[in-house]
């Protein structure tokens, strides 16, 4: 590995993270159709993959490579008893802002800047108050960084682990590095879970949506925790993929998710929110949902 792609995987704690959301929208250009099981396309996730930068291929590798059941079910036991700090919304927000990414000289729009433009264009397109404030929160599980996570176990596209890779996600060939790929117990079909168990008993790859989604699962409607849960599992939503581990539960909020996706790919842009014209509004959405201090 080169020195700069090194830097960049270990270095600033946001340079992977935007690169990997430049390569989704690259992937899942806007008006592209989720598709179904089934679909040919092998062939142009592979011209993705062979076009992509070389620092978003490293960081796909060391995911790859890295999230292993074991490794997820020890992060969760890590994380999810929530005992590392209590803060309130804005607080988190304040924190998540101090993830800088000085890799990109262009902009100098805050993480809340972006979650804001997400959220202002769900509100303008006329959706309910917790839609927006799905929007608006949905990527605050991010301070995993700010924890000293390594950033292949805060982002990128999530999937299964402990039963079968799919070839249907973006760079699988990588899956050959994970030793769950060499062990019966999880390299089969189901492996551990039953038919259509349904996804709160599947173990995703770790990262950020099931942070936040642990701690904020009392407090939101059910489509907006599948919102925040699944909006990095692109296997599922886009590439119609792990069916059979759904119950018709999942399937029922599968369009919840699909619903959010463009918001969380297409809304970024240069131009700065007026936060200070915004903020009443917020400052009410979050207390109407949220107690003022939550469990992180
Ligand atoms: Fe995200």
């Amino acid at each position: 590995m080169s020195n700069a792609i090194n830097d960049k995987l270990t270095g600033s704690p946001n340079a992977i993270v935007e690169e990997w959301e430049e390569f989704l929208k690259e992937r899942y250009p806007e008006n592209a159709p989720a598709r179904q099981n089934g679909d040919k396309k092998a062939e142009q996730l592979r011209n993705y993959e062979n076009t992509a930068r070389p620092t978003v291929r490293e960081f796909y590798r060391q995911n790859h490579r890295h999230q292993t059941y074991d490794f997820v079910r020890q992060k969760r036991r890590e994380f999810l008893g929530l005992n590392r700090r209590a803060m309130g919304i804005w607080e988190a927000m304040d924190f998540l802002n101090t993830l800088v990414d000085d890799s990109d000289p262009d902009t100098d729009l805050s993480q809340m800047d972006h979650l804001l433009q997400t959220a202002e264009q769900i509100r303008r397109d006329g959706h309910p108050r917790w839609f927006i404030l799905t929007g608006f929160i949905h990527d605050l599980g991010k301070i995993l960084c700010l924890f000293g996570e390594p950033q292949w176990a805060v982002v990128g596209d999530t999937f299964p682990v402990g039963a079968a890779f799919s070839d249907k996600i973006v760079f699988s060939k990588f899956f050959g590095d994970n030793p769950d790929s060499q062990n019966p117990r999880y390299n089969a079909r189901l492996g551990v879970y039953d038919e259509n168990c349904g996804l709160d008993n599947v173990c995703l790859s770790w990262g950020h949506d099931e942070y936040l989604y642990n701690v904020v699962k009392d407090y939101m409607p059910k489509p907006a925790l599948y919102m925040i849960r699944y909006h990095s599992f692109y296997p599922w939503h886009r590439e119609g993929q792990y069916d059979y581990l759904t119950s018709n539960d999942d399937r029922e909020m599968l369009k919840w998710v699909q619903a959010f996706n463009p918001y969380d790919l297409y809304t970024k842009s240069a131009e700065r929110p007026n936060f200070k014209e915004l903020q009443p509004f917020y400052e009410d959405l979050v207390r109407e949902f949220f107690p003022p201090v939550l469990k992180w």
